[in-house]
C-alpha cells in the first residue's frame, strides 16, 4: 500500500531476490540454537509433555499472529524496526511513540546476542572436538563413555579462556557477515544448511530410535499429557520459548519483513516459517532424548544437554566423526544465520537513521555486544557464586529477555496492531483471504494480548 513517500527507507530497492529467498532467510534467523539447544534442554528442565503442549499452543496462538503481524509492520514502514513502527504508527494517524516498541526490541535482542554468542562459540568448539575424534576417546575412557563426554562439557564451561577463544570467534564470524550487508552471506548460507541440517536431524531420529529402543518413551514423554507436572513457571518459559524460537522479539522479522515485495502472501509465509521452525525443534527432541533415556542422563540436566547426550551417540556410530562434525558444523552455521539477524536491527537503525556508515556500526554493536558477552561467560565460571533469585548471569540474561521482554514487544505490538490500525488499513497490508484475515485480526486483537498478559501474570506471581 502506498505509504507516502517520506515513510519510504532510502534502501527500499533493496529486495530478497524470490519469495524462497525471504523464507529460507526467515527460517534461518528463526531456526538456530532456540530449537536445538534451547527447545530440549528446558523441555527437560520443565518436565516434558505439558510443557510441549503448551509451547505448541502458544506457537499457534501467540506466534504465529505476531509473525504475521511483524513481517506485515516491516513491509508497510520499509525501515529498520525503529522506523518501521513509527513510520506506520504516523500514516495511521497514531503517535510515532510506538516507535519505542522497536527500540525495546532491538535493545532485548542484543542482550540475548551476548550470551548466543557463548553458546554459538560451543558448537564451535564441539567442530573441534568432533573432528579431533574426541567423542571417540571418550568411549574407551575407564569411567564409562556418558561420564567422560558429560566430562568435556565441564570441563569446556569450567575453561574461561577456551570460551573466550570460541566466543570472540562466534562474534567474529557474525560481524563480519554482517558488515558486508544483507544480501551477500545470508540467502546463500541458508539455502544450503537447511535442507541439510533437516536431513541430518531425521537421520538422527531414526538411529537413536533404532538404536537405542526408546522411540515410544520419547514419543510418549513429549506428547502424553501429563497436566499435573505443569507449574506457573513451565507456562511461562514455555511462552519465552516460543517466542524466542520464532525470533518475534519486535525486531528481526520487521527487519526482514522490510525487504519484502508487495506481492508476497504474509500469511502463507508466516504459516511455513512457523510450521519449520517447530518441525526442526521437535526433530531435535525426538533425536536426543531416546539417548537420554537410553544412557541415564537427566533430562532437567540443563543447558549441556545437547552436548552431551549426541555425542554420546556420535561415540559408537560408524563414521562418528564425521557424523559429530557435520552436525555440529550444521548447528554452528543454524546459530550464525540466527546471530546474524540479532545483530542486523541495530546496525540497519544506526545505519538509516543515524547515517552511520554500515561497516563501523557492525563492528562497533558487535565489540559492544563481545564485550558484554564476558558477563555471561564468567558467569559460567569464575563468576559461578554470584546469583540474583538463584540464577547466574547467563540463566538470569536467559530468563529476563526470553520471558519478560520479548512478550512485553509482542504484546504491545499485538495491541498496536489490533487496536491501534485500522481493519481496512490492515486488509489492504495482508492481502489475505477474507475468512484467514478474520481468523488472525481476532487473535491479534484478543487471543495473543489477553494470552501473553495472563501468562505473564501467572508465571510470575
Ligand atoms: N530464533 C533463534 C533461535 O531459535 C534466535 C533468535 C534469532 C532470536 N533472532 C532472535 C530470538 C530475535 C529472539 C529474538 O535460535
Amino acid at each position: 500500500m502506498a505509504m507516502g513517500a517520506s515513510t519510504v527507507a532510502s534502501d527500499a530497492e533493496v529486495r530478497w531476490s524470490s519469495r524462497l529467498a525471504f523464507v529460507l532467510a526467515a527460517t534461518g534467523s528463526a531456526v538456530g540454537l532456540g530449537n536445538i539447544w534451547k527447545f530440549p534442554y528446558v523441555t527437560g528442565a520443565y518436565g516434558g509433555s505439558a510443557f510441549v503442549l503448551v509451547y505448541l499452543l502458544c506457537v499457534a496462538g501467540i506466534g504465529l499472529p505476531l509473525l504475521i503481524s511483524e513481517v506485515m509492520l516491516g513491509r508497510l514502514g520499509r525501515g529498520s524496526p525503529v522506523h518501521s513502527i513509527g513510520a506506520v504508527a504516523r500514516a495511521a494517524g497514531r503517535s510515532g511513540a510506538w516507535s519505542a516498541v522497536g527500540k525495546l526490541g532491538v535493545v532485548a535482542v542484543l542482550m540475548i546476542l551476548t550470551f548466543y554468542s557463548v553458546v554459538g562459540g560451543w558448537t564451535l568448539a564441539y567442530i573441534y572436538f568432533a573432528a579431533d575424534a574426541r567423542f571417540q576417546a571418550a568411549a574407551g575412557a575407564s569411567e564409562g563413555t556418558a561420564a567422560a563426554i558429560g566430562a568435556l562439557f565441564s570441563g569446556l564451561l569450567a575453561d574461561p579462556w577456551a570460551l573466550l577463544l570460541w566466543h570472540s570467534l562466534f562474534m567474529l564470524l557474525t560481524v563480519v557477515i554482517v558488515a558486508r550487508g544483507v544480501h551477500g552471506g545470508l540467502e546463500r548460507a541458508t539455502k544450503v544448511l537447511m535442507p541439510g541440517l533437516f536431513l541430518l536431524l531425521l537421520g538422527l531420529v531414526v538411529y537413536a530410535a533404532v538404536t537405542t529402543d526408546r522411540f515410544a518413551e520419547t514419543v510418549s514423554y513429549l506428547f502424553k499429557p501429563e497436566w499435573g507436572n505443569l507449574s506457573a513457571t513451565a507456562v511461562l518459559v514455555a511462552m519465552g520459548q516460543a517466542f524466542f524460537s520464532l525470533s518475534l522479539g519486535m525486531a528481526i522479522m520487521l527487519a526482514y519483513g522490510s525487504y519484502l515485495p508487495e506481492r508476497f502472501n504474509i500469511g502463507r509465509m508466516a504459516l511455513t516459517v512457523a510450521g519449520l521452525d517447530t518441525l526442526v525443534a521437535l526433530l531435535a527432541g525426538l533425536a536426543i532424548f531416546p539417548l537420554v533415556f537410553a544412557h541415564g542422563l537427566e533430562p532437567g540436566a540443563g543447558p549441556g544437554l545437547v552436548f552431551i547426550s549426541l555425542p554420546i551417540a556420535f561415540a559408537d556410530m560408524p563414521a562418528g566423526v564425521l557424523v559429530g562434525g557435520l552436525f555440529f558444523l550444521f548447528v554452528f552455521i543454524a546459530a550464525m544465520t540466527s546471530s546474524i539477524s540479532m545483530l542486523e536491527p541495530a546496525v540497519e537503525y544506526l545505519v538509516a537513521e543515524r547515517g552511520w556508515r554500515r561497516h563501523r556500526a557492525a563492528w562497533l554493536v558487535a565489540g559492544l555486544v563481545w564485550l558484554v558477552g564476558l558477563g555471561p561467560l564468567l558467569s559460567l565460571n569464575l563468576w559461578s557464586e554470584f546469583k540474583v533469585a538463584g540464577k547466574n548471569l547467563f540463566d538470569l540474561l536467559d530468563f529476563v529477555t526470553a520471558n519478560l521482554m520479548l512478550p512485553l514487544g509482542g504484546f504491545l505490538i499485538a495491541v498496536f496492531v489490533g487496536w491501534r490500525l485500522s481493519q481496512p488499513m490492515l486488509r489492504e497490508a495482508l492481502g489475505m483471504s477474507e475468512a484467514a484475515f478474520r481468523a488472525w485480526h481476532l487473535a491479534i486483537r484478543f487471543v495473543t494480548p489477553v494470552g501473553v498478559a495472563a501468562i505473564l501474570a501467572y508465571g510470575l506471581t
